[in-house]
């Protein structure tokens, strides 16, 4: 029995513990009612009698042996398991506050935009923004050297020397129109959201590319009645039921009649241009095989910055792009 009692010293010794599981383990296979120190306690009587007196002591001597090894190794792994606070730490001051995200202004207005009319039943379609001539202009009825075309200063991207059918970066999304009724008989109605660039001067006001929102509702008997009310119903689920605004006549030539709706920017003191709109012209009608007899319809082009920057007050369009966290941060709790 003392080789045994020897023996059980030994795994004491060689058992690592390294973490609260193996401490645990240890405390079973050693300490515990069931534990092999304690069933050598047990075992004491079976010993023959002028032996048990030496072979208790020794027992009893492993079994405290065993017993601060395990205190110790708790110690020590509670010790690991929390940071030690020192003197200079000042454990009353507050946290550093996280940096917490948000969405960009013109994400934020593009969404608006979207609820407004997939509230009102428009679905959302989507075109490439490298157009050819056809879905840029000839099939919203611009002529070939129609003067209307300069109306869009458009950029154009040629595709290899020989080659003089130029394509161009979409001046406007409604060639997403185009696209749309070629793969949709009547009755269709969708908004068609993207980006379009134009070769113009950079100002407060306009940037060479930028975010549109197309809207197209065409089927029997749309009327221009439907369209003002399209457009009201846009503008005060936008900027609130006081909106200030006003519709001016206007030329496309892909509707007709044509008008323009402005806002007031209070920022500016202004009237501000947000949209273009009219009925859709029945030429366009003919270019995607809809009979304008029998079908009508309106179509309107929204500028997403400039609603944006006018809902939320922001004068520069350029600040859009200038990405400055200082006004970013400003937009984080609107979503
Ligand atoms: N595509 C026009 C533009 O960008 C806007 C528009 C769209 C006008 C639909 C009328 C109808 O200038």
């Amino acid at each position: 029995m003392k080789d045994t009692v020897a023996q059980i010293a030994e795994e004491i010794k060689d058992f690592a513990i390294t973490s609260e599981e193996t401490l645990e383990e240890y405390r079973l296979q050693f300490l515990s009612k069931k534990g092999k120190v304690t069933s050598l306690l047990s075992k004491i009587g079976t010993a023959p009698k002028e032996e048990r007196a030496e072979l208790g002591q020794l027992i009893n001597k492993l079994k405290q042996e065993a017993q601060t090894r395990y205190d110790e190794a708790k110690q020590e792994l509670q010790k690991s398991s929390t940071k030690q606070f020192g003197a200079k730490d000042d454990i009353t001051l507050p946290g550093a506050e996280p940096i917490v995200g948000g969405f960009h202004p013109l994400t934020i207005g593009m969404e608006e935009i979207k609820s407004v009319f997939t509230r009102l039943g428009f679905t959302i379609a989507d075109g490439p923004e490298l157009e050819d001539d056809f879905h840029n202009f000839t099939a919203l009825n611009f002529p070939p050297e129609h003067p209307a075309r300069d109306m869009q200063d458009t950029f154009f991207i040629r595709k290899d020397e020989k080659d003089l059918d130029d394509l161009v970066l979409r001046t406007h999304t409604s060639p997403v129109q185009i696209r749309l009724m070629k793969d949709q008989k009547p009755p269709v109605r969708a908004i068609m959201p993207g980006r379009v660039y134009r070769n113009e001067s950079v100002t407060y006001k306009s940037y060479f590319m930028f975010h549109q929102v197309e809207a197209l509702y065409v089927d029997k008997n749309v009327t221009f009645a439907e369209l003002k009310e399209t457009l009201i119903i846009l503008a005060k689920m936008m900027f609130g039921d006081d909106v200030k605004y006003r519709l001016r006549p206007s030329y496309f030539p892909f509707t007709e009649p044509s008008l323009e709706m402005d806002i007031w920017n209070d920022q500016k003191d202004t009237w501000m241009e947000i949209l273009g709109a009219g009925m859709v012209d029945p030429n366009v009608l003919k270019a995607v095989d809809v009979d304008p007899e029998i079908y009508s319809g309106f179509a309107l082009g929204l500028g997403v910055e400039r609603m944006t920057m006018a809902k939320y007050g922001l004068t520069d369009i350029r600040d859009m792009y200038q990405n400055d966290v200082r006004l970013l941060s400003q937009f984080n709790q609107l979503i």
